[in-house]
């Protein structure tokens, strides 16, 4: 039998899962259940503040939880594949952050163990459900600013250099392309799809991962996209599609952007102001307790074809500019 309320875990108890709990509780569908953390007072305080109906000691005791239908995997990337593979084995629906995994054969296996026992899984690309890339997608198919030639898309903050943290260290999966340079590459597949040709370049931290990366991406149609991810400066965080009669702009930060301009023939023709509900999140749960709630395994609108795909692109970008994880 369907269910008709989704109780949510979540593990990995840090600043987006913070976020992220604080959204689900504006759901009338969903229930925060339990939250898992490696340290069980943290998860107790956690559970108090967003009202969740339990804390557990942890990661392993929330997926053993029969209440829970779905776990929110919210930890660094290195841990996703493992942290997904517990929660599929133990026959919980996931929802992980991005990137799914580290690698194309991470994804792929994950892929695998989640259709092989009828389990939902989905990336947790959040920005694809906002009302903004709602109006983004019905623009492209109007047509109104006709074949698109080009995209150029942004996304840079200077982050304090500590070799420890998520974003520089490498045990961690530091780097600005798997943490922000994933989502301008996003954007490029939700427009132009796949790419027929990658270029990038990239200067590194001292931990040996990326702090830029520059990319350059060629299409069948000869349209190119322009990319560029980093952490050593605040950059505009703007997105730009062109087209063969107008343009669009998403305003700072795109990837969550509130506001989408169109441009008709060099003029500005109208601008769309698209506010999100609560931080942002509450789209994405919903669109997943709707996905649940039908007793779908994926996303028709984030499927795990699209996160194959974005993991096969980054894993040609690593190559391209000789980044490695092993
Ligand atoms: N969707 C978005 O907008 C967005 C934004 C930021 C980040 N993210 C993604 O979300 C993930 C987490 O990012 P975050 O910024 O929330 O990171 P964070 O603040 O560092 O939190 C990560 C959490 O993972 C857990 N963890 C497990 N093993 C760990 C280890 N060895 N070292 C450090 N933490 C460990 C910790 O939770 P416990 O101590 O409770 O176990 C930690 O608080 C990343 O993959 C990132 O790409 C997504």
């Amino acid at each position: 039998m369907l269910k008709k309320h989704i109780n949510w875990g979540i593990i990995g108890l840090g600043k987006i899962a913070n976020k992220f709990a604080s959204d689900i509780n504006l759901s009338d569908t969903a229930t925060l259940y339990g939250v898992a953390s490696r340290n069980s007072e943290k998860a107790k305080i956690f559970k108090q503040r967003y009202n969740s109906i339990k804390y557990f000691n942890s990661y392993e005791e929330l997926v053993k939880s029969p209440e829970i239908d779905i776990v929110y995997v919210a930890t660094p990337h290195v841990f996703h594949f493992e942290n997904t593979m517990m929660c599929l084995k133990n026959g919980k629906s996931v929802l992980c952050e991005k990137p799914l995994g580290m690698d194309s054969n991470e994804v792929e296996i994950m892929l695998k163990e989640a259709k092989s026992r009828n389990l939902f899984l989905m990336e947790g690309i959040w920005t694809r459900f906002i009302p903004a890339t709602e109006k983004l997608i019905e623009i492209l198919y109007s047509n109104v600013i006709g074949d698109v030639n080009s995209i150029r898309a942004d996304f840079g903050f200077r982050a304090e250099y500590n070799p420890d943290s998520r974003v520089f260290n490498k045990r961690l999966g530091g780097g600005s392309l798997l943490d922000i340079g994933i989502y301008p590459i996003y954007l490029s597949l939700l427009v132009l799809g796949y790419p027929l040709e990658i270029s990038a370049m990239a200067r590194f931290a001292e931990t040996g991962v990326d702090s830029f990366c520059a990319m350059l991406f060629n299409y069948q149609n000869s349209a190119k996209a322009i990319l560029e991810s980093t952490t050593e400066a605040d950059t505009p965080i703007e997105a730009y599609i062109y087209g063969s009669k107008g343009h669009i702009k998403l305003h700072r930060r795109f990837h969550h952007s509130e506001k989408i301009s169109l441009y008709l023939n060099g003029k500005p023709k109208q601008v769309f102001e698209l506010n999100y509900t609560g931080e942002g999140y509450y789209h994405e749960i919903e669109e997943v307790n709707n996905c649940l709630v039908n007793g779908e395994i994926e996303s028709g609108k984030l499927p795990l074809s699209t996160s194959l795909k974005l993991i096969n692109i980054i894993d040609l970008v690593k190559q391209k500019i000789g980044l490695s994880y092993i």
